[in-house]
């Protein structure tokens, strides 16, 4: 495990919140590195993790419940400073001797906290009118364990924080990873180089160096190969992966025909030509729209994308000669076996992703930026001169235009969407939106609808627009756009997209829909 390299680490374990991973990103972006491991890691393998710091993470449940998830009390006495918060607090104080009592009702939301100790965790924090935390909790700390004392209360919170400063334990009722605790940061900081007495020495330009260096040493003089998709994720590792191994690196771009305007060009010139790397490019696209040709269960289109892929794939890999690894794009939030983030989304649509590739091909796995969360990929492909048009380019679903194309995928209806989504994208950005929205694009429905034009009727297609705020896909809701930049979307769309005449918003959050249409 690559994580042994970062001497000054920190290990969170998760209880089951919902805002674990928000503490992993704050504790990222303190410059410490961290991993998250679910709450029932054994003693060994968390001592062996070498941990400077221990962060137990909030959770849903109550102590009390039947299933409530109890870690390895020992992890309490292994003289390695420990965080508890929320649940993580409770957890401490019931297996130490304290009590938790059981509340009749939540606290949730904004709280005052009084602080009575600024040294320490709190140190340089303690206004006089107290501080702002974020509260989400039922049970609270009635009694501390022996040894502990109070750092702040609430006035539903005796105990808002409390502390063993000897055996270095700590627990706060509130969350300080969250946005609305606006000192959070100052907090978990405090910790981590106060208490934990870490160095910030997690940097991207620290990541790519280790990064290159080991990836030299792990696959020698074998060679890999890689697929491209024009995201940023695959990007990245194909950039880092060129640093590494140069000749020894192979990419694929597969053009399924699904893709936006233009893009096949510009990930060639990108790649093949600025960075000189191999590039296959393998032209696919009358492959694909023949397998699709009839389909408009959406399941059934990304099946067969999904299969198709890996056929031509594997067929131009063989090509290419002995190849013994497969470089893939997979990011930290895959890889955390944690109790909270398999959310629902991942069994509603069967994403479509290279994941069989490896099974099938019997290819060994890098996956360089396994540790990472995409923020980080996009500073490490900043760190790696990519250009920030491809480092902040919005998340594409892997089966293209097919999902945004109800109904059967044609030649003509492709062509119908592509110049509908270089509008909408092309105002998004005049707009100054495109950073800050989490996707922007254009969606051909199966529906035609009667207009005027001049003085003829007209029965044509419905193009739906949809512009969504998220900040993980899990959940998200449409952008309140200004109206003006919706009107002249829509304009520019009926005015020069033959075949459209008629353009709505879509006003859907998710849950209930989802962000894209199929
Ligand atoms: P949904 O539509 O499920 O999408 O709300 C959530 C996010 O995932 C993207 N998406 C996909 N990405 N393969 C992918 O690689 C897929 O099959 C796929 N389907 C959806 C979608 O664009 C959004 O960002």
């Amino acid at each position: 495990m690559t994580a042994s390299l970062y001497k000054h680490k920190i290990l969170i374990l998760d209880f089951g919140s919902q805002y674990t991973q928000l503490i992993a990103r704050r504790i990222r972006e303190a410059h410490v590195y961290c991993e998250i491991h679910p709450y029932n890691m054994s003693l060994d393998d968390m001592e062996a993790f070498l941990p400077k710091g221990i962060v137990l993470s909030g959770g849903p449940l109550s102590i009390y419940d039947k299933d409530a998830p109890l870690s390895d009390p020992r992890i309490l006495q292994l003289s390695i400073p420990v965080l508890g918060i929320c649940y993580g607090m409770q957890y401490m104080t019931h297996v130490l001797g304290g009590v938790v009592g059981q509340a009749r009702e939540r606290e949730y939301g904004h709280a005052i906290i009084e602080i009575l100790d600024d040294q320490g965790l709190f140190h340089g924090l303690g206004q006089e009118d107290g501080e702002v935390v974020w509260m989400s909790h039922g049970d609270r700390i009635e009694k501390m364990p022996p040894g502990f004392s109070v750092l702040a209360r609430s006035k539903n919170s005796p105990v808002a924080a409390m502390a063993d400063r000897k055996k270095r334990l700590y627990g706060v009722q509130f969350h300080p990873e969250v946005a609305h605790t606006p000192n959070g940061a100052k907090i978990l900081s405090n910790f981590l180089f106060e208490i934990c007495g870490c160095e910030p020495s997690w940097t991207m330009a620290s990541f790519v160096r280790r990064t290159i260096r080991n990836l030299r040493e792990e696959i020698g003089n074998e060679r890999v190969i890689c697929g491209i998709s024009g995201g940023v994720d695959s990007s990245v590792t194909a950039v880092l992966l060129h640093k590494a191994v140069d000749k020894q690196l192979s990419c694929i771009f597969v053009d399924n025909g699904l893709l936006r305007r233009g893009e096949t060009k510009e990930v060639m010139e990108l790649f093949g030509k600025r960075y000189g790397i191999d590039l296959h490019l393998v032209d696919a696209s009358e492959h694909f729209l023949d397998q699709l040709k009839g389909v408009t269960d959406p399941e059934k289109k990304r099946k067969i994308i999904g299969r198709e892929f890996i056929r031509v794939f594997e067929k131009k890999a063989k090509e290419l000669g002995k190849v013994t690894y497969l470089a893939q794009g997979t990011l930290y939030p895959d890889v955390i076996e944690s109790v909270s983030f398999k959310g629902p989304s991942a069994t509603i649509k069967s994403h479509h992703n290279v994941g069989g590739l490896p099974s099938v091909m019997k290819l060994k796995l890098v996956e360089p930026l396994r540790e990472l969360f995409k923020d980080e990929v996009r500073q490490v492909g900043r760190e790696l001169g990519l250009p920030n048009e491809l480092v902040m380019r919005q998340p594409f679903p892997g089966p293209g235009l097919a999902v945004r194309i109800l109904g059967e995928v044609t030649r003509d209806r492709l062509e119908v969407l592509r110049a509908a989504d270089v509008i909408v994208v092309d105002e998004i950005r005049g707009a100054g939106l495109y950073e800050k929205v989490w996707q922007a694009f254009a969606v051909l429905l199966p529906v035609k609808t009667v207009g005027v034009m001049g003085d003829e009727r007209t029965y044509e297609n419905v193009i739906a627009v949809r512009i969504v705020d998220s900040l993980d896909a899990m959940t998200a809701d449409w952008t309140k756009v200004p109206y003006d930049v919706l009107a002249r979307i829509s304009n520019r769309i009926i005015n020069s997209v033959k075949g459209v005449n008629r353009v709505v918003y879509d006003i859907s959050s998710k849950p209930p829909s989802t962000i894209e249409w199929e």
